[in-house]
């Protein structure tokens, strides 16, 4: 078997020599014969979610010593949910791009890519499908669940609700700042059907997983017995020369679709499954999500739309019980990284509470999956969750109350005078990938204090943002193109009726063309638009997609490879 890892180590010359000696660190000669496999880690103290990754690394490393191979940890760009600013996902295309060419650059076999937060999985794959280097993914897993005067608290989740709570004056100040030292009860990601836990599944779903481990809770033990065996399966990989083009094919993606529905998971993973498929020259569309899960019935009661959180979901079966009940939607084409297929993996998966994940015959909601919207006002689509949404909302028509910033928002929201009511319909723009830029998770806008006050909790939202999927509300979000890059969103009014009817699939500006085309985009939206003019931020705006084609720059799309570049002693 010829190891990429030999253009730098194999030979009796001076460079072979410099390879060596630099990382000989103790290691006996035969060491450079063996698969070189790095351990992509987004451990960091800032990133608090995958702040325990170094221990799940070590258990990678017992496994690929284990079955023959030399294991380097490589720490990568990790982006941190909560703190990194304006937005995480604007450096999630750098985090990718970072790990792409470091992988490239070194002498390396494969890669096992250890993530957990919402942007570091989606980073590690588009980074994996790049440079198609043999790879696998271990989720870092869940948090426990916490507690709060004997009620579980969901982070993320019921952050939202509680400070909702706190606005319309049905709970203290204090209370609520009491819960915050309950709600992050141990290592591990968020664990509600967030981002972080929706990806750490579907990576599963696309087969990039050993199956049968993601959402294993960060402290569990058996997290560790699944990366150490990842770790064995990593040196498996490069003997077998399975890469991830041979994975991550349309029908693992379909797969993943399926699974997104079955689980409810957050729309962030139309973006980042977007983004993904893109790195590999994919055709998949945003259209691909209607059709193939659109009609898949939802199974998961988990929040933000249910009642249960990831360890009661690992504690009644986990993904393969969901997946089993699903299975004859799934295609059988879609590979694993031990070779199989995901489907037979599904044989021995039973449900073990059925009220965390529901038999198909009892589904929670018949129809689950991401519905996508077009119509003038979103020509390039747009998508909403209904089953994170109000029913009686889904098809409604009100006047619009647009904010052309989000600091517009929050300097507006709670103005008494604001023209706002339970059938109007509040518009944000200026969140999209250029606009922000970075296309932030804001688009379930907190409501108006007055509509709270009068019991209201939800109203049709329309944002070119993303939504945490952590979230909740009937909320047309990722629409494109974003007003910042020409969308009919900037075109929007104070007063304009619009209409949403997602049965139909349609979001309506019901302006006539005549007079839309008169309209420019208000002078407040251009003045909350200030393009970037240096570093990573320039290069962003100007090279960033929209959302339906995932976000990604421009540059960045269509398979590379593992080409091993020009020696440089
Ligand atoms: Fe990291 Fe939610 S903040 S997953």
């Amino acid at each position: 078997m010829a190891l990429r890892s030999a253009a730098w180590y194999a030979g009796d010359d001076r460079n072979a020599y410099i390879h060596r000696a630099w990382m000989r660190r103790g290691v006996p000669d035969k060491a450079f014969e063996r698969p070189q496999i790095a351990i992509a880690n987004t451990a960091s103290d800032l990133t608090p979610c995958n702040a325990h990754l170094g221990e799940v690394a070590q258990s990678v490393k017992n496994g690929i010593y284990e079955a023959g191979g030399i294991p380097l940890e490589l720490p990568v760009v990790s982006l941190g949910e909560t703190n990194v600013r304006p937005t995480a996902m604007l450096w999630r295309n750098m985090a990718a791009m970072a790990t792409e060419e470091m992988l490239r650059a070194n002498p390396i076999d494969a890669v096992v890519l250890l993530g957990g937060c919402d942007k570091t999985i989606p980073s590690l794959l588009m980074a994996a499908a790049s440079v198609n280097l043999p790879a696998l993914v271990v989720p870092g897993g869940p948090m426990l669940t916490g507690t709060f005067r004997g009620v579980p608290l969901g982070c993320g989740t019921d952050v939202w609700r509680l400070s909702e709570e706190v606005r319309a004056g049905t709970l203290s100040q204090a209370d609520f700042l009491k819960s915050e030292q309950a709600t992050i009860r141990s290592p591990g990601h968020c664990n509600t059907m967030g981002t972080a836990s929706t990806m750490g599944l579907l990576a599963e779903a696309l087969g990039t997983v050993l199956p049968g481990t993601a959402g294993t809770p960060a402290p569990d033990s058996r997290l560790k017995v699944a990366a150490h065996e990842s770790g064995r399966l990593a040196v498996e990989l490069v003997t077998a020369g399975r890469r991830p083009s041979d994975i991550l094919t349309r029908a693992s993606f379909h797969n993943a679709i399926i699974t997104l529905a079955a689980i409810g998971g957050s729309t962030n993973a139309v973006v980042h499954l977007l983004a993904i498929a893109g790195r590999l020259g994919l055709d998949l569309t945003l259209d691909d999500f209607d059709r193939i899960g659109s009609q898949v019935p939802l199974l998961v009661d988990l929040a933000p739309a249910g009642r249960f959180l990831m360890e009661d979901f690992h504690r009644a079966g986990g993904l393969p019980a969901v997946l089993r009940e699903v299975r004859d939607l799934l295609d059988p084409a879609g590979l694993t990284v031990t070779g199989r297929p995901l489907v037979d993996y599904l044989d021995d998966a039973p449900i073990w509470d059925t009220e965390v994940i529901r038999p198909r015959q009892e589904p929670l909601l018949t129809e689950g999956g991401i519905a996508v919207l077009r119509g003038n006002l979103a020509p390039s689509g747009a998508v909403v969750k209904p089953a994170a949404a109000s029913a009686h909302l889904l098809q409604h028509r009100g006047r619009a109350v647009v904010f052309d910033s989000i600091e517009d928002f929050h300097a507006r929201v709670d103005d008494p005078e604001l023209d706002v009511d339970a059938d109007s319909v509040m518009v944000l723009r200026g969140c999209g990938p250029k606009g922000y830029p970075g296309m932030p998770e804001v688009s379930n806008m907190p409501l108006p204090k007055k509509l709270l006050e009068k019991g209201v909790r939800d109203v049709v939202r329309i944002c070119d943002g993303r939504m945490s999927g952590t979230a909740y509300g009937t909320v047309v979000l990722h629409v494109a193109p974003e007003a910042a890059a020409g969308g009919p969103l900037a075109l929007v009014r104070n007063g304009d009726w619009i209409e949403l009817d997602v049965p139909g699939r349609r979001l309506t500006l019901d302006v006539p063309d005549s007079e839309l085309a008169t309209r420019t985009p208000s002078t407040e939206a251009a003045a909350a638009y200030a393009a970037p003019q240096r570093g990573w931020q320039k290069l962003y705006v100007d090279h960033v997609m929209q959302a339906d084609t995932g976000a990604d720059l421009d540059f960045l799309t269509g398979s590379s490879g593992p080409e091993v570049g020009r020696e440089s002693h």
